[in-house]
């Protein structure tokens, strides 16, 4: 399988869209076409079960509010993160450059991969800055921008409280099904954690790209902020919802770890980011997954999904792309 990395960053293309970023027409956004929105949950009340197996059953994406992550904090990762992309020069930026290629590298690059099958060999119009953040031995804030002063620690503190929040919601996730509230949580494992700033310059020609095409996301649960700026969509029976920003409040995305270990009960969430001509947009993503060497396997029988190594997981994920469920639906028995 080829991996190419792309030379340049989405950032400083200035003319027109170049063809390796125009979908093909099947895959380009159209206007929505439902105002459905998607559910809030307040975690600060007795969080009402129901409340949360209707979200994670009907949606695999919803908002908490009353999360217990410092506003100041959402707020700073935000300012911090335009600070790296918009204010430090791309020679400054490109210091910090992934590998070429590699997966696993942390640091600042654009599309990781252009797979030979899944998505075409077209290109996100996105760049980015992703950061290892647990278990602490993988945390080296000495690789991660030191430009805004306050770069690191923010993210450090940010990474500390995220990891709180996705624990307890992986609690409330287990009791929602009946489990106890460390069922996900220990099946889990040690838990690896990165989180993954993206960068959505404004495009020339939006209705021909994708900031970052549809998939799921591979681990246990995601946690994502986005700036002012809207752009996410998730698929809801079909259709395309645009999820609008809410300052204070983080999304929670469930991923395919979810879904195998609940047995299908609760599906990861098929999202999408699309670009807009006017104005850049960003966003936090925060991930949780299990080490490379877990087997994770559904919770209840009989099992409609094998039990899959997640090293393996995500190995086939970036052979195959990330196309729509294609990589979970191989599970499926
Ligand atoms: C992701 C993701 C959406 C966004 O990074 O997996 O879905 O709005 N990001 O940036
Ligand atoms: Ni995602």
């Amino acid at each position: 399988m080829e991996v190419t990395e792309t030379p340049i960053r989405v950032q400083s293309i200035t003319q027109k869209v170049p063809p390796q970023y125009i979908q093909p027409l099947n895959l380009r956004p159209t206007k929505p076409t439902t105002n459905n929105t998607i559910p809030t949950i307040n975690l600060s009340s007795d969080v009402i079960t129901d409340d949360i197996s209707s979200a994670c059953r009907d949606w695999g994406a919803f908002h908490v509010v009353n999360h217990g992550v410092e506003k100041k904090l959402l707020d700073e990762i935000r300012r911090n993160g335009l600070g790296f992309f918009e204010e430090m020069s791309m020679e400054e930026k490109m210091k910090y450059g992934c590998e070429a290629g590699s997966a696993a590298s942390q640091g600042y690059g654009s599309k990781m991969l252009v797979a030979d099958g899944g998505n075409d060999g077209v290109l996100d119009w996105r760049d980015y800055f992703d950061h290892h953040t647990f278990p602490l031995s993988r945390r080296d804030p000495l690789r991660w921008p030191h430009f805004p002063n306050s770069y690191r620690e923010v993210v450090a503190q940010y990474s500390d409280q995220t990891k709180i929040l996705a624990q307890k919601l992986l609690g409330l996730i287990s009791t929602s099904l009946g489990l106890s509230s460390s069922f996900i949580e220990d099946a889990m494992g040690e838990l690896y954690q990165n989180i993954t700033i993206s960068y959505y310059p404004s495009c020339p020609q939006p209705e021909l790209t994708l900031g970052l095409q549809s998939h799921s996301d591979m681990g246990f649960i995601t946690l994502l902020i986005q700036d002012d700026v809207a752009g996410l969509q998730v698929l809801k029976d079909d259709e395309w919802v645009t999820v609008d920003p809410v300052s204070h409040a983080i999304l929670v995305i469930l991923g395919d770890q979810t879904e195998i270990i609940t047995n299908g009960i609760y599906k990861s969430s098929v999202h999408r980011a699309i670009t807009n001509a006017n104005k850049a947009r960003l966003s936090v993503a925060t991930f949780h997954d299990p080490a490379k060497t877990t087997t994770v396997s559904p919770a209840f029988k009989p099992p409609r999904y094998n039990q899959v190594v997640y090293g393996d997981y995500v190995k086939s994920w970036y052979t195959k792309g990330p196309n729509g469920k294609r990589n979970i639906d191989a599970l499926l028995i």
